[in-house]
């Protein structure tokens, strides 16, 4: 069992948690004006709290690729989502989502992002600009998931792998039109990663498993497959390993996509538009990696 997230006074900022195990407020700071200390310090309190919320952020889409540099050095290019190309930043992701608009949400999944990819995101930086009644963002901590396991599932899923595939996901969850499915199987994605990964910066376990791209384990027959899947899945689901974050416009959530999963909740979509822009960090030296049982490397502490 992990010990409870307690507040914390940072160099540049003050973080306040929100619950016992997942998700902090950042207080006393406009994240575009982290000195390479303060940046240092957010990493810290990311991997820490798993899901950061600012409020009164309104950052600009290159504030937003200032921070999320801070944690990869590379910026996510979706293959298949709407993005702000045409204004110069195809690093930026566009949840849209028009109050006349009919289309199925996407975004009501329990999920990591992009883990068809060899390199998925190793954070986002979300920003809301309009957000309907009740189209809230749910986190989950994958580390207090895996913590919550039997021993004798933690050692079964320590020992599998996944295959993660974006045309399966596209498939499987009805996603837009036949142009829509077309896009995605001519960029198709098809990874395989650890069911159980060591976490790059904690080394802490956690379920990297989610109702998205997972469309099978690695060598097991589809029956066991997919009942072992729905297992860790459900673990997403625990209200005690969730935190909830009811959207204002200018509001950033950062999240880290390899401890925690995440669920857009649809909300009154006869209320408002949805709108939101996301800008997400990658690393070539940084892929998922199986946990082999080790103990946790102690973070450096902040003074
Ligand atoms: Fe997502």
């Amino acid at each position: 069992m992990q010990a409870a997230l307690e507040a914390r006074d940072y160099s540049q900022f003050r973080v306040v948690p929100r619950t016992p195990v997942i998700g902090g407020w950042i207080e006393g700071c406009h994240l575009s004006e982290l000195n390479e200390r303060g940046m240092a310090d957010l990493r810290d309190a990311l991997w820490t709290y798993g899901a950061l919320f600012a409020r009164k952020q309104n950052l600009s889409f290159d504030q937003m690729k200032q921070v999320a540099l801070g944690f990869g050095d590379r910026l996510e290019k979706h293959t298949f989502a709407p993005t702000m190309a045409d204004e110069g930043h195809p690093e930026v992701m566009v949840v849209r989502k028009l109050k006349t608009d009919h289309a199925k949400a996407t975004t009501d999944l329990w999920h990591h992002d992009v883990t068809a990819r060899k390199h998925p995101n190793i954070m986002s930086v979300l920003q809301a600009s309009e957000v309907p009644f009740g189209a809230d963002t749910m986190w989950a901590s994958m580390t207090s998931a895996f913590d919550r396991l039997p021993d004798a599932l933690k050692v079964l899923f320590s020992s599998i792998e996944m295959e993660h595939d974006s045309l399966y996901l596209a498939m499987r969850h009805d996603f837009g039109d036949e142009a829509m499915i077309e896009k995605i199987a001519a960029n198709r994605e098809h990874a395989v990663h650890p069911a159980v990964v060591g976490h790059h910066a904690t080394g802490k376990p956690c379920l990297f498993v989610g109702n998205a791209y997972i469309q099978r384990i690695k060598g097991y027959e589809a029956e066991v497959s997919e009942a072992l899947i729905k297992i860790a899945n459900d673990m997403s689901k625990v209200p005690e390993l969730q935190v909830r974050h009811q959207w204002e416009p200018g509001d950033v959530a950062m999240w880290d996509n390899i401890g925690t999963t995440h669920y857009g909740v649809s909300g009154d979509v006869t209320s408002g538009s949805r709108l939101l822009h996301r800008v997400a960090a990658w690393s070539e030296s940084m892929k998922p990696t199986a946990w082999a049982g080790q103990t946790a490397t102690p973070l450096k502490a902040a003074a």
